[in-house]
């Protein structure tokens, strides 16, 4: 049985989707903290758990029979606390005898114990002291903050504007993370692995390139005066400050094929079919 937490989320979701196409559906758990909402996935012949981080004794419930269990990282922002309902996921997967762990963690959470990563740094620790097997895959930011469908109004101004000093930029799409995450979970292989999973890396000069040439009208990159505001301003410091400039090829080893380039992804992102990705960056726990 291979259960996942916080199945109802954009990227639980889509695990599940992955992981419909390479093994039955009634090996497959949702645990989730509003079953009601996931009538869909019940639909589909998915198990639907009531899980919830906050009652240890539903996720200890929801773990029974457990081979392999997704930890996917909780959406609150206050580390103590996060790090608290993780610690709780843990413990509960410990006490109905999981199999292993599969947890999403944050690039740098290995060394850094404090800011964006300071719950994904205890919960690594902590499942090294819990003495479960487990891998940890360790996200970059979603390519969904940068690379949306908010970038059709760039092609209509022929202006991309960007406070990013030129730096480099290496995100991934959701589905791509999904996609490695039910590899993960159904293969053998990578049992004790912790991976960095980054994508290609890409510049906004390179984007407003991509953007003129896919679009067929011309787009200028400008520097912008003056932070970004909110979420967009935080995320375009770390981008200045050379934070999200680092490349492995661990997801292409566990994909088996490359990343999306920038190109696919703006061409996706042009296609008039293509249903709106979200077009900014909203405030939320990495
Ligand atoms: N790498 C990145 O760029 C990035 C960006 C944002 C977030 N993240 C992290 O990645 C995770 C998955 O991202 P996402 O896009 O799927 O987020 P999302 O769509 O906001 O989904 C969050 C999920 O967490 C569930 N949840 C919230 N509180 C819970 C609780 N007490 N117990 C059990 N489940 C709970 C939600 O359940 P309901 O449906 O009941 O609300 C939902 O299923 C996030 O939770 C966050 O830790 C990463």
């Amino acid at each position: 049985m291979i259960v996942v937490s916080a199945a109802s989320g954009a990227f639980g979701r889509l695990v599940i989707d992955q992981l419909l196409a390479r093994c039955p559906a009634d090996r497959i758990v949702a645990a989730v903290r509003n079953p009601e909402g996931v009538a869909d996935l019940a639909a589909r012949g998915v198990r639907v758990r009531l899980g919830d981080y906050d009652d240890p004794a539903t996720l200890r419930t929801a773990f029974k029979g457990t081979d392999r269990l997704l930890l996917i990282s909780s959406p609150e922002l206050e580390p103590s606390r996060r790090a608290g309902q993780h610690q709780a996921a843990i413990d509960a997967a410990r006490t109905a005898g999981v199999g292993a762990i599969v947890y999403t963690s944050f690039l740098g959470a290995d060394t850094q114990a404090h800011g964006v990563t300071a719950a994904h740094h205890a919960t690594e620790r902590a499942l090294s002291a819990s003495g479960l097997p487990h891998t940890l895959v360790r996200h970059p930011y979603y390519s969904e903050a940068f690379l949306n469908a908010g970038l059709r109004a760039a092609v209509t101004s022929g202006e991309l504007a960007s406070g990013t000093g030129g730096r480099g930029i290496n995100t991934v799409f959701r589905s791509e993370l999904a996609e490695a995450a039910a590899r993960v979970l159904t293969e053998d292989r990578h049992l004790g692995r912790g991976y960095d999973f980054t994508g290609s890396l890409w510049t906004y000069h390179q984007l407003a390139h991509a953007l003129s040439r896919i679009s067929g009208r011309p787009v200028v990159h400008r520097d912008r005066n003056g932070r970004a505001p909110g979420a967009q301003g935080w995320l375009e410091d770390q981008v200045r400050a050379g934070a999200l400039e680092r490349q492995t090829d661990d997801l292409e080893q566990v994909l088996g094929h490359p990343p999306a380039t920038l190109d696919q992804a703006v061409t996706e992102i042009l296609t008039p079919s293509t249903p709106s990705a979200p077009s900014a960056a909203k405030p939320a726990a990495d």
